[in-house]
């Protein structure tokens, strides 16, 4: 679909998912991730950028395990995570939107598990690329799990939370010759529906992965 009827389906509120392409199954293990592969820090910081053009191909299953761990992944004992939070809320959870269906990332069994068996790529966003691009991330912070920061830091705090996660996608996409970008122009309303959200969940942004269309 084009941005141009995505936009203007988003403004009627009519802006759905599609069926699922393949059986979604209810959880999937991924496998372990590996830590020891990747270009040195410096390069992929000088690689890092911004990408609208993605090829179909899905990421094979260890790419997706070793990115979602990069993004926001257990990466020591007692349940750090790669990507940093205000008081250790650890507040944002990072949903995975799949053809075959939507997924949230359990970091701590480094499993998906599923919440939608729809193919709601489409949903993630007004741009053109996210309903065929082969992944869409969302970003979502639960403010249950922010009692301890001041109401009205919550809202900035879990984003600058989605922030570092984005650019850890940023830096593992640069490693990896894997396209992305980081997406505000979405309709967090239909998100929500789509994926089933309570009234603690907040949509912040969305992120597209996949590979490199071929210029
Ligand atoms: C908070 C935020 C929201 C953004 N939203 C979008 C978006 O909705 N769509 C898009 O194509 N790019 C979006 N971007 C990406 C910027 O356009 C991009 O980072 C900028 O043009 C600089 O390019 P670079 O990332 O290649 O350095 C966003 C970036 C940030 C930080």
């Amino acid at each position: 679909m084009n941005t141009l009827a995505k936009f203007a389906l988003g403004m009627m509120g009519q802006l759905r998912p599609k069926p699922a392409r393949g059986d979604a199954r209810p959880t999937i293990k991924l496998p372990t991730p590996d830590r020891r592969s990747g270009l040195p820090l410096m390069q992929a910081i000088a690689r890092r950028r911004s990408s609208r053009e993605f090829r179909q191909d899905p990421l094979p299953r260890p790419q997706l395990s070793s990115l979602l761990w990069a993004a926001y992944g257990v990466n020591r004992r007692g349940g750090g995570r790669t990507a940093p939070s205000a008081l250790d809320a650890q507040e944002i959870d990072v949903y995975v939107a799949l053809p075959e269906g939507a997924y949230r990332y359990d970091a701590k069994m480094h499993s998906l598990v599923l919440v939608a068996a729809s193919d709601l790529r489409r949903v993630t966003g007004y741009q053109d690329f996210v309903d065929e691009a082969p992944l869409d991330l969302v970003y979502v912070a639960d403010h249950a799990r922010m009692r301890r920061v001041p109401v009205a830091h919550r809202e900035s705090f879990a984003s600058a939370a989605a922030g570092a996660i984005a650019q850890n996608v940023y830096l593992f996409a640069a490693s990896e010759g894997l396209a992305t970008v980081i997406r505000a122009w979405i309709d967090r309303g239909a998100i929500a529906d789509a994926l089933g959200l309570n009234h603690d969940q907040q949509v912040l942004l969305s992120q597209t992965v996949g590979y490199p269309k071929d210029k």
